[in-house]
């Protein structure tokens, strides 16, 4: 059965890691997917947005940490949309955590343009700089995320 959101070339950033990073994110909203459609309990599905908010942080920091290491130009910018993007995560999590929201086809769609959107619109304007100031597009070293995979 296809996933509810996959990972295509389409969605690269053309870094490896930073493409096992945002894989790792899109297996955590599948699992909330899955959850939803097996009608898991309530808490299960807050278990699952406590660990998409915490990997969502993770990864931001990466990606902003590369930024100034790399002297990324949209520095600002892109540190600007994080935060708004872990604000709505979070939000929505308390919302589910007090009653006040369903997981809900809506909010998988929330999600799954949340995610890509982003990855499709700012993310990609990185790759060139990164490229050039010298990030490797090929990991040299298997990904801290393969071992989460186990
Ligand atoms: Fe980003």
């Amino acid at each position: 059965m296809s996933k509810f959101l996959q990972w295509t070339d389409e969605i690269s950033v053309g870094v490896e890691e930073l493409d096992e990073q945002h894989k790792l994110l899109i297996s955590i909203i599948n699992d909330l997917h899955d959850a939803m459609q097996t009608r898991r309990s309530n808490d299960v599905m807050q278990g699952i947005m406590d660990r998409l908010t915490e990997y969502t942080r993770i990864h931001f920091a990466v990606e902003e940490s590369l930024m100034r290491i790399l002297g990324y130009p949209g520095y600002e910018e892109h540190k600007q949309q994080h935060e708004e993007l872990i604000h709505s995560v979070m939000d929505l999590s308390k919302k589910l955590k007090f009653g006040k929201a369903n997981v809900s086809f809506a909010l998988m769609h929330f999600l799954k343009s949340w995610l890509t959107k982003h990855i499709m619109e700012s993310d990609k304007q990185y790759t060139d700089h990164f490229l050039s100031a010298g990030a490797h597009a090929r990991l040299k070293k298997r990904s801290w995320i393969a071992s989460l995979w186990q």
